[in-house]
Protein backbone atom coordinates (compact mmCIF):
# COMPACT_ATOMS: atom_id res chain seq x y z
CA UNK A 1 0.00 0.00 0.00
CA UNK A 2 1.10 3.22 -0.99
CA UNK A 3 1.77 5.68 1.82
CA UNK A 4 -0.56 8.41 0.44
CA UNK A 5 -3.13 6.07 1.09
CA UNK A 6 -1.85 5.45 4.33
CA UNK A 7 -2.13 8.96 5.61
CA UNK A 8 -5.74 8.75 3.89
CA UNK A 9 -6.85 6.14 5.65
CA UNK A 10 -5.34 6.74 8.60
CA UNK A 11 -6.89 10.39 8.51
CA UNK A 12 -10.28 9.13 8.32
CA UNK A 13 -9.78 6.94 11.64
CA UNK A 14 -8.91 9.85 13.44
CA UNK A 15 -11.63 12.26 12.91
CA UNK A 16 -14.16 12.10 15.33
CA UNK A 17 -11.16 11.28 17.62
CA UNK A 18 -10.99 14.13 20.98
CA UNK A 19 -8.21 16.19 21.75
CA UNK A 20 -5.50 14.69 23.38
CA UNK A 21 -2.37 15.63 24.86
CA UNK A 22 -3.85 18.45 26.62
CA UNK A 23 -1.01 18.96 29.45
CA UNK A 24 -2.35 22.31 30.52
CA UNK A 25 -5.66 20.67 31.02
CA UNK A 26 -5.33 16.64 31.81
CA UNK A 27 -6.27 15.68 35.11
CA UNK A 28 -3.65 13.00 35.43
CA UNK A 29 -1.57 13.82 38.32
CA UNK A 30 2.07 13.11 37.93
CA UNK A 31 2.33 14.65 34.80
CA UNK A 32 4.03 17.75 35.47
CA UNK A 33 6.29 16.24 37.92
CA UNK A 34 7.47 13.55 35.70
CA UNK A 35 8.48 15.87 33.11
CA UNK A 36 10.13 18.31 35.68
CA UNK A 37 12.18 15.38 36.13
CA UNK A 38 12.53 14.22 32.74
CA UNK A 39 14.17 18.12 31.61
CA UNK A 40 16.14 18.63 34.70
CA UNK A 41 18.06 15.36 34.15
CA UNK A 42 18.51 14.39 30.70
CA UNK A 43 21.84 15.62 29.40
CA UNK A 44 24.51 14.44 27.40
CA UNK A 45 26.10 12.89 30.35
CA UNK A 46 22.97 11.03 31.14
CA UNK A 47 22.21 9.44 27.91
CA UNK A 48 26.10 8.49 27.53
CA UNK A 49 26.01 6.92 30.77
CA UNK A 50 22.47 4.90 30.13
CA UNK A 51 23.82 4.01 26.72
CA UNK A 52 26.68 2.51 28.39
CA UNK A 53 24.62 0.74 31.31
CA UNK A 54 21.72 -0.42 29.16
CA UNK A 55 22.93 -1.04 25.21
CA UNK A 56 25.15 -4.06 25.95
CA UNK A 57 21.59 -6.05 26.49
CA UNK A 58 23.42 -7.45 29.27
CA UNK A 59 19.99 -6.72 31.29
CA UNK A 60 18.04 -9.96 31.63
CA UNK A 61 17.22 -13.02 29.01
CA UNK A 62 13.45 -12.81 28.39
CA UNK A 63 10.81 -13.47 25.40
CA UNK A 64 8.61 -10.39 23.97
CA UNK A 65 5.13 -11.85 25.22
CA UNK A 66 7.08 -11.84 28.67
CA UNK A 67 7.77 -7.87 28.44
CA UNK A 68 4.17 -7.25 27.12
CA UNK A 69 2.77 -9.29 29.89
CA UNK A 70 4.62 -7.02 32.75
CA UNK A 71 3.39 -3.84 31.08
CA UNK A 72 -0.11 -5.00 32.27
CA UNK A 73 1.24 -3.46 35.56
CA UNK A 74 2.75 -0.41 34.26
CA UNK A 75 0.78 3.09 34.18
CA UNK A 76 2.15 5.98 32.42
CA UNK A 77 2.67 8.81 34.74
CA UNK A 78 3.68 11.04 31.84
CA UNK A 79 0.84 10.37 29.36
CA UNK A 80 -2.21 13.11 30.15
CA UNK A 81 -4.57 11.00 27.99
CA UNK A 82 -4.47 7.50 29.65
CA UNK A 83 -4.74 5.86 32.95
CA UNK A 84 -5.13 2.29 31.94
CA UNK A 85 -2.38 0.17 31.95
CA UNK A 86 0.24 0.14 29.15
CA UNK A 87 -1.33 -3.44 27.79
CA UNK A 88 -4.21 -1.81 27.10
CA UNK A 89 -2.66 1.09 25.41
CA UNK A 90 -0.67 -1.67 23.19
CA UNK A 91 -3.63 -3.80 21.89
CA UNK A 92 -5.97 -0.56 21.40
CA UNK A 93 -3.28 0.86 19.31
CA UNK A 94 -2.90 -2.76 17.49
CA UNK A 95 -6.07 -2.92 17.10
CA UNK A 96 -6.49 0.44 15.21
CA UNK A 97 -4.17 -0.99 12.47
CA UNK A 98 -5.18 -3.67 12.12
CA UNK A 99 -8.63 -2.54 11.38
CA UNK A 100 -7.31 -0.27 8.86
CA UNK A 101 -5.90 -3.15 7.23
CA UNK A 102 -2.16 -2.44 7.25
CA UNK A 103 0.66 -5.12 6.96
CA UNK A 104 1.54 -6.98 9.47
CA UNK A 105 4.37 -5.73 10.60
CA UNK A 106 2.69 -2.56 11.60
CA UNK A 107 0.38 -4.44 13.83
CA UNK A 108 3.09 -5.97 15.81
CA UNK A 109 5.02 -2.62 15.79
CA UNK A 110 1.57 -1.27 17.63
CA UNK A 111 1.83 -4.28 20.27
CA UNK A 112 5.41 -3.51 21.37
CA UNK A 113 6.52 -0.13 20.22
CA UNK A 114 6.01 0.70 24.47
CA UNK A 115 7.35 -2.60 25.57
CA UNK A 116 10.72 -0.42 26.32
CA UNK A 117 9.06 0.67 29.35
CA UNK A 118 10.63 -2.56 30.83
CA UNK A 119 13.16 -0.30 31.90
CA UNK A 120 11.13 0.80 34.67
CA UNK A 121 11.44 -2.68 35.99
CA UNK A 122 15.22 -2.71 36.37
CA UNK A 123 14.95 0.24 38.78
CA UNK A 124 14.30 2.88 36.10
CA UNK A 125 12.24 5.90 37.33
CA UNK A 126 9.32 7.28 35.66
CA UNK A 127 10.88 10.28 33.71
CA UNK A 128 13.84 8.40 32.85
CA UNK A 129 11.53 6.01 30.90
CA UNK A 130 8.64 7.34 29.31
CA UNK A 131 7.91 11.25 28.35
CA UNK A 132 8.37 13.08 24.79
CA UNK A 133 12.32 12.64 23.39
CA UNK A 134 14.30 15.15 21.93
CA UNK A 135 17.75 15.73 20.90
CA UNK A 136 20.46 16.23 23.98
CA UNK A 137 23.90 17.79 23.19
CA UNK A 138 22.16 21.00 21.27
CA UNK A 139 19.10 23.99 22.20
CA UNK A 140 15.75 22.14 23.98
CA UNK A 141 13.02 23.59 21.19
CA UNK A 142 10.81 25.35 22.70
CA UNK A 143 8.19 23.28 21.23
CA UNK A 144 8.75 20.64 23.75
CA UNK A 145 6.13 20.13 26.35
CA UNK A 146 6.76 21.95 29.19
CA UNK A 147 9.71 23.60 27.80
CA UNK A 148 10.03 26.27 30.63
CA UNK A 149 10.61 23.20 32.71
CA UNK A 150 14.34 22.57 31.20
CA UNK A 151 15.92 26.06 33.10
CA UNK A 152 17.39 23.95 35.98
CA UNK A 153 18.94 21.58 33.35
CA UNK A 154 22.65 22.10 33.31
CA UNK A 155 23.14 21.48 29.49
CA UNK A 156 20.96 24.61 29.15
CA UNK A 157 23.79 26.79 30.23
CA UNK A 158 26.38 24.89 28.88
CA UNK A 159 27.82 26.26 25.69
CA UNK A 160 29.31 23.48 23.77
CA UNK A 161 25.44 22.50 23.91
CA UNK A 162 23.17 25.37 24.13
CA UNK A 163 23.79 26.82 20.26
CA UNK A 164 21.14 25.25 17.67
CA UNK A 165 23.41 22.65 16.29
CA UNK A 166 25.59 22.34 19.63
CA UNK A 167 27.56 19.14 18.59
CA UNK A 168 26.15 18.46 15.60
CA UNK A 169 26.64 19.08 12.08
CA UNK A 170 24.24 20.58 9.76
CA UNK A 171 21.59 17.73 8.73
CA UNK A 172 23.80 14.88 9.98
CA UNK A 173 21.25 12.63 10.55
CA UNK A 174 19.37 11.64 13.56
CA UNK A 175 21.74 8.51 13.51
CA UNK A 176 24.49 10.71 14.88
CA UNK A 177 21.93 12.68 17.21
CA UNK A 178 21.97 12.01 21.08
CA UNK A 179 17.97 11.05 21.75
CA UNK A 180 16.96 11.94 25.79
CA UNK A 181 17.23 8.50 27.13
CA UNK A 182 13.96 6.55 27.07
CA UNK A 183 11.88 3.61 26.05
CA UNK A 184 12.17 4.08 22.54
CA UNK A 185 15.76 4.00 21.95
CA UNK A 186 16.24 0.83 24.31
CA UNK A 187 13.76 -1.34 22.47
CA UNK A 188 15.05 0.12 19.12
CA UNK A 189 18.49 -1.70 20.04
CA UNK A 190 16.48 -5.13 21.43
CA UNK A 191 14.58 -5.58 18.57
CA UNK A 192 16.47 -3.74 15.64
CA UNK A 193 17.76 -7.27 14.10
CA UNK A 194 14.48 -8.82 14.04
CA UNK A 195 11.96 -6.47 12.53
CA UNK A 196 11.92 -4.23 8.83
CA UNK A 197 13.85 -1.22 8.47
CA UNK A 198 10.31 1.30 9.18
CA UNK A 199 9.32 -0.69 11.53
CA UNK A 200 12.47 -0.30 14.01
CA UNK A 201 12.79 3.72 12.75
CA UNK A 202 9.22 3.62 14.17
CA UNK A 203 9.97 2.75 17.37
CA UNK A 204 13.32 4.47 17.83
CA UNK A 205 11.35 7.81 17.25
CA UNK A 206 8.14 7.29 18.00
CA UNK A 207 7.92 9.65 21.09
CA UNK A 208 10.02 12.34 18.70
CA UNK A 209 6.88 15.04 18.97
CA UNK A 210 9.10 17.84 18.98
CA UNK A 211 10.17 16.98 15.07
CA UNK A 212 6.82 14.69 13.86
CA UNK A 213 4.56 17.30 14.78
CA UNK A 214 6.23 20.76 14.97
CA UNK A 215 9.71 19.69 12.49
CA UNK A 216 11.94 21.74 14.89
CA UNK A 217 14.81 19.81 14.44
CA UNK A 218 14.71 19.62 10.68
CA UNK A 219 18.80 21.09 10.71
CA UNK A 220 19.64 17.82 12.38
CA UNK A 221 17.70 15.31 10.15
CA UNK A 222 19.20 13.79 6.91
CA UNK A 223 17.27 12.97 3.29
CA UNK A 224 16.53 9.54 4.87
CA UNK A 225 15.15 10.65 8.12
CA UNK A 226 12.66 13.19 6.09
CA UNK A 227 11.65 10.13 4.24
CA UNK A 228 11.11 7.55 7.36
CA UNK A 229 9.04 10.07 9.27
CA UNK A 230 6.44 9.97 7.04
CA UNK A 231 6.06 6.62 8.87
CA UNK A 232 6.60 8.06 12.17
CA UNK A 233 4.10 10.27 11.54
CA UNK A 234 1.44 7.39 10.31
CA UNK A 235 2.15 5.57 13.03
CA UNK A 236 1.49 8.31 15.76
CA UNK A 237 -1.95 8.64 14.82
CA UNK A 238 -2.49 5.26 16.15
CA UNK A 239 -0.50 5.46 18.95
CA UNK A 240 -1.94 8.81 19.94
CA UNK A 241 -6.04 8.51 18.79
CA UNK A 242 -6.70 4.96 19.77
CA UNK A 243 -6.43 5.68 23.35
CA UNK A 244 -9.43 5.00 25.24
CA UNK A 245 -10.02 4.70 29.01
CA UNK A 246 -12.31 1.23 28.35
CA UNK A 247 -10.35 -1.76 29.13
CA UNK A 248 -9.75 -4.23 25.94
CA UNK A 249 -11.23 -7.81 26.16
CA UNK A 250 -7.68 -9.61 26.94
CA UNK A 251 -8.51 -12.68 27.21
CA UNK A 252 -10.45 -12.61 23.81
CA UNK A 253 -7.28 -11.37 22.26
CA UNK A 254 -4.75 -12.46 23.44
CA UNK A 255 -4.08 -15.88 21.84
CA UNK A 256 -4.05 -13.53 17.97
CA UNK A 257 -1.27 -10.95 19.81
CA UNK A 258 0.93 -13.71 21.15
CA UNK A 259 0.92 -15.93 18.09
CA UNK A 260 1.87 -12.70 16.12
CA UNK A 261 4.52 -12.10 19.01
CA UNK A 262 6.09 -16.07 18.78
CA UNK A 263 6.29 -15.42 14.47
CA UNK A 264 8.74 -12.46 14.93
CA UNK A 265 10.40 -13.23 18.36
CA UNK A 266 10.09 -17.03 18.63
CA UNK A 267 13.37 -17.23 21.08
CA UNK A 268 13.75 -15.19 24.12
CA UNK A 269 15.14 -11.69 23.66
CA UNK A 270 18.24 -9.91 25.18
CA UNK A 271 17.44 -7.04 27.46
FE1 LIG B 1 5.94 5.24 23.64
FE1 LIG C 1 2.41 4.41 22.89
Amino acid sequence: MQKTSLFFIAACCIANAGQKRDYAHTTRKNVQETYRLNHIHQTVDFVRSKHKQYLPLQQTKMTMWEALEYLDTFVDDGDPDLGLSQIHHAIQTAEAIKKDGHPEWLILVGLIHDAGKILYRFGEPQWAVVCDTFPVGCAFSDTIVYHELFKDNPDRVNAHYNSRHGIYKNCCGLEQVLMSWGHDEYLYHVVKNYLPEQAQYIIRYHSFYPQHQHSAYDHLLSVYDQQMFDWVKLFNKYDLYSKEEVAVDLEKLKPYYKALVEKYFPEPLQW
